[in-house]
């Protein structure tokens, strides 16, 4: 076995943290983000994922979810997220996940204990702040007629956290971070924050390891690197016989 596959330990009295990002969906077949010349299926970010592009054209910014929110319906979890769902199932109440990830793979693959900080494609709410909860919603809106209406009178908009807003549940996202002993970070660019400072917040002891195929922006602050393709190697690194 090289190094580079050398099996991640967890013990009893290890608490794992992991953060993932657009890579774990990868060999799912979604694409990430940074790796298409500043293009995010075509669309230019700002175009599709700020508030001020809501407020500028709400039908290219649903006609843009409602194509994620096909192709995401179409795809499968891949290896690399069913290991995290089995981890949390040997680990319980030890195990949390924290994704970047809007699409619903990791719910798929059994990961029950996780938070999406950057919002749900699968779930709308009202673009007021009307009291309404946000809610699960498959529906796909292409011109600005079928966008529906809250009770309110507000439009519907993705749950999505759009540039410029605040990620979901930072305080529980802390108190997680605070008490892991071992933080695992998979296919994630270290390049948008608050995420990227996940593995600063960390405290010395922990132990962090990056999992993806190139190295993120923020790879001086992880103890391991392991470089390669998370549904071909992250199966391997967790597997079974690792655990005490
Ligand atoms: P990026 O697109 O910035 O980075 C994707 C990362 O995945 C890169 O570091 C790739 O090397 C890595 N990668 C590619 N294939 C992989 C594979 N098979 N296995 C593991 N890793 C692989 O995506 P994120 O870092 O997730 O925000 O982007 C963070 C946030 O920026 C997203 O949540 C989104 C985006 O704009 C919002 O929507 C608010």
């Amino acid at each position: 076995m090289s190094a580079a596959e050398e099996p991640i330990r967890i013990g009893e009295e290890d608490r794992v943290f992991v953060l993932t990002g657009a890579g774990v969906s990868a060999e799912s077949g979604l694409k990430t983000f940074r790796d298409q010349g500043g293009l995010w299926e075509g669309y230019r970010v700002e175009d599709v994922a700020t508030p001020e592009a809501w407020e500028e054209d709400a039908e290219r910014v649903w006609r843009f979810y409602s194509e994620r929110r096909k192709r995401a319906g179409l795809a499968e979890p891949n290896p690399a997220h069913r290991a995290l769902a089995e981890l949390e199932q040997a680990l319980g109440e030890r195990f949390f996940l924290c994704t970047q990830n809007v699409d619903d793979l990791h719910e798929r693959a059994g990961s029950r204990r996780l938070i999406h900080m950057h919002g749900e494609l699968f779930v709308s709410r009202c673009e007021n702040a009307c009291g309404r909860a946000p809610f699960a919603d498959h529906k796909l809106y292409e011109s600005e007629a079928e966008i529906a209406r809250c009770g309110c009178g507000g439009r519907i908009r993705p749950h999505i956290v759009w540039f410029g807003e605040i990620p979901l549940e930072m305080e529980r996202i802390q108190q997680e971070i605070d008490r892991a002993t071992v933080m695992l970070v998979v296919g994630t660019s270290g390049a948008v924050y608050p995420a990227a400072n996940f593995v600063r917040w960390a405290g010395p002891r922990v132990r962090k390891y990056y999992i993806g195929p190139e190295e993120p922006m923020n790879a001086a602050a992880f103890t391991r690197l392991v470089l390669g393709d998370a549904g071909a190697v992250l199966p391997g690194l967790l597997e079974a016989g690792n655990r005490e």
